[in-house]
């Protein structure tokens, strides 16, 4: 799938995706997590080698096979997620934040397992705000001319909301999908719209998450302008 002579037009360039999703512990044993598998994420990671890009996978509780050719550091939680990208993000080109990161963790971990008390009804969840991880690549760019893209996943709205989370988290290129039952999540194919901040959109038809992938080189791409190498 993609392009098997595609040109290597990200050779000399480092590239950091994220993929997966985190999950943020309650217990030894539990934990908040969602339904992001990481496949998206993995095509980007495959077909950025293929292109010639130095590629660091930043992986959160996937169960796929390690990208040939790519260096993969492995996360948990959207704290952990955090710190491995920005550690890699330092020398990046660009970096493509495809991981489902949790908006909230619980505000308390308990050492030991949380058990039922008889009669009892249990204890709220507090929970608290993760970082924006996005927002802050996206603000900080730790190299000039670094390239950021975001993911949306929307279920109503989906143009509207996008467009302003584009605003919203200052990325570069946005690439949005409709969630909702069997669609997305785990799922081999994809469809999307990317929107990008100079206000083109680029509708990417249904299709293998492969070929969303090769789209979003194509519209990285161009806009890496720091010099190569
Ligand atoms: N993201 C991030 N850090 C977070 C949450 C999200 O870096 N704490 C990134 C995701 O990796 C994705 C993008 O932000 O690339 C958009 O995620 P999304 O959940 O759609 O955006 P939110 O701003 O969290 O908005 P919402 O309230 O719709 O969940
Ligand atoms: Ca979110």
């Amino acid at each position: 799938p993609g392009r098997a002579a595609a040109a290597p037009d990200l050779a000399g360039r480092h590239v950091v995706i994220s993929a997966g999703g985190t999950r943020e512990p309650l217990d030894p044993v539990r934990f908040l997590g969602n339904r992001s598998s990481g496949k998206q994420g993995y095509a980007l990671a495959r077909t950025a080698v293929a292109r010639g890009a130095r590629v660091t996978l930043i992986a959160a509780n996937t169960a796929l096979a390690d990208p040939a050719g790519a260096d993969v550091v492995r996360v948990g939680t959207a704290l952990q997620l955090r710190e491995a990208v920005l550690k890699a993000a330092a020398d990046a080109d660009a970096v493509v934040m495809a991981a489902a990161v949790a908006d909230f963790r619980p505000a308390a971990y308990a050492d030991g397992k949380i058990k039922k008390q008889d009669g009892r009804d249990p204890d709220p969840v507090t929970l608290v705000r993760n970082p924006d991880v996005l927002a802050e690549i996206s603000a900080e760019r730790a190299r000039e001319g670094q390239v950021v893209v975001g993911f949306a996943a929307e279920t109503d709205d989906v143009l509207d909301n996008g467009r302003a989370k584009l605003r919203r988290k200052g990325c570069d290129l946005l690439v949005v999908n409709e969630v909702g039952v069997g669609k997305t999540f785990g799922s081999e194919e994809n469809e999307a719209v990317i929107l990008a901040s100079d206000g083109s959109e680029v509708q990417v038809p249904h299709g293998p998450k492969e070929v969303l992938a090769d789209v979003i080189w194509d519209q990285v791409a161009p806009r890496l302008t720091h010099p190569g190498g």
